[in-house]
């Protein structure tokens, strides 16, 4: 029941964008199309830099999970299994989410992220592009069940996460 009424609720509000989407295009036809559409703007006003920070740090609390997971297969602390892949599958997911997780400039109090964040976004996008990028071997390796060639692909995407955090995460406070 719940479910049906949020399922309405969701599917107004993407009328109404729809509807200001074309009420806007067909009033101002010359206007350059918005950064943002209005969909999504919604529905990340309604985020606090709170609830913000803590969607981004779950996120990268589960990217690190995978990593250590997967790292204990190449370590030989683990044996090879379906779940190997399931977990190189899950960092490629996560790894594509990124810029999500920044999309609202918020820096609450615990929070570790740089102002560089949002002032140089392109630098941002790049470091998250190479970070995905990097997961994408991951997967590969894992279906491979090879310890070392996991280790090797590991080895890349860890560069890539320091490749982020070095220039867009505070230290530790
Ligand atoms: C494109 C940028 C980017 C990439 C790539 C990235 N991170 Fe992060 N990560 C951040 C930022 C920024 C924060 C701080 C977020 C905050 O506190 O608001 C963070 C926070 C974290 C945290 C939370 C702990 C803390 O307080 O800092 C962990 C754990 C973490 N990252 C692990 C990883 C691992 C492991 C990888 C690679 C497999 C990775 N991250 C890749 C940007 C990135």
């Amino acid at each position: 029941m719940a479910g049906n009424v949020v399922f309405g609720v969701g599917g107004l509000i993407i009328g109404a964008a729809a509807v200001f989407a074309y009420t806007h295009f067909a009033a101002a036809p010359e206007m350059a199309a918005p950064e943002v559409a209005p969909a999504e703007t919604m529905a990340t006003a309604a985020v606090t830099p709170d609830q913000n920070y803590m969607l981004r740090n779950s996120a990268m609390k589960a990217i690190a999970g995978h990593m250590k997971a997967l790292g204990a297969v190449a370590k030989g602390e683990a044996t090879a299994d379906a779940g190997t892949v399931v977990h190189a599958q899950g960092l490629n997911s996560l790894a594509q989410t990124v810029p999500l997780l920044f999309d609202v400039e918020a820096i609450p109090e615990k929070s570790r992220a740089k102002a560089e964040i949002w002032s140089d976004w392109a630098g941002f996008q790049k470091a998250s592009d190479d970070f995905a990028a990097a997961t994408q071997t991951v997967i590969a390796a894992a279906e491979s069940g090879d310890p070392a060639q996991l280790g090797a692909a590991l080895g890349e995407v860890g560069k890539t996460c320091g490749g982020c955090h070095k220039p867009f995460r505070a230290p530790e406070q």
